[in-house]
């Protein structure tokens, strides 16, 4: 049985883009998908919070390397808000349809783009002002319950 593949679908095959692997990468990730066994390993570069460059590697079949092919074109220069909610109907519709077997392969593609994503946020979280007031608030309310802590302690070892 053979796929119905779009002339797009099978460029991206023959002539992937962005594949690879970026140097001093600030986040990396691997995905996989347990039925087909396809993997997809990402790699990505943050600039002014907008995707300087992405790349990945692939260890699938013909559309897992169309589809993240054609998804880091698409994602290249987004805010990083907007790339979290890229959507895997956006690959579909960009690669003129894909056949209904292959539709989880846009799917993998946009989970690796989510857990790349998610690994650079988790690696370069900052405190913001209001959290470092909060956080202020709770050493000083521990560091009063403390102090409260030890006078009660005094007091009843000295009523002892
Ligand atoms: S067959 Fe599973 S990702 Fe392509």
């Amino acid at each position: 049985m053979s796929l119905n593949y779009s002339k797009k679908t099978l460029k991206h095959f023959r002539q992937p883009k962005n594949i690879g692997e970026i140097k001093n990468p600030d986040a990396m990730a691997e995905v996989g998908n347990m039925v087909c066994g396809d993997q997809l390993f990402f790699t990505l570069k943050v600039k002014d919070q907008k995707i300087k460059d992405i790349k990945f590697l692939s260890f699938g079949c013909a559309s897992n390397i169309a589809t993240a092919s054609v998804m880091t074109e698409m994602v290249k220069g987004k805010k990083i808000e907007d790339a979290k909610n890229f959507d895997w109907n956006k690959i579909v519709a960009e690669l003129e349809g894909l056949p209904k077997q292959k539709v989880h392969c846009s799917v993998l593609a946009v989970e690796g783009l989510k857990k790349v994503i998610a690994e650079y946020e988790k690696t370069n979280k900052k405190v913001s002002p209001v959290d470092k007031k909060s956080v202020k608030k709770i050493i000083k309310k521990k560091s009063v319950s403390k102090e409260k802590n030890k006078i009660v302690k005094k007091k009843k070892t000295s009523k002892k």
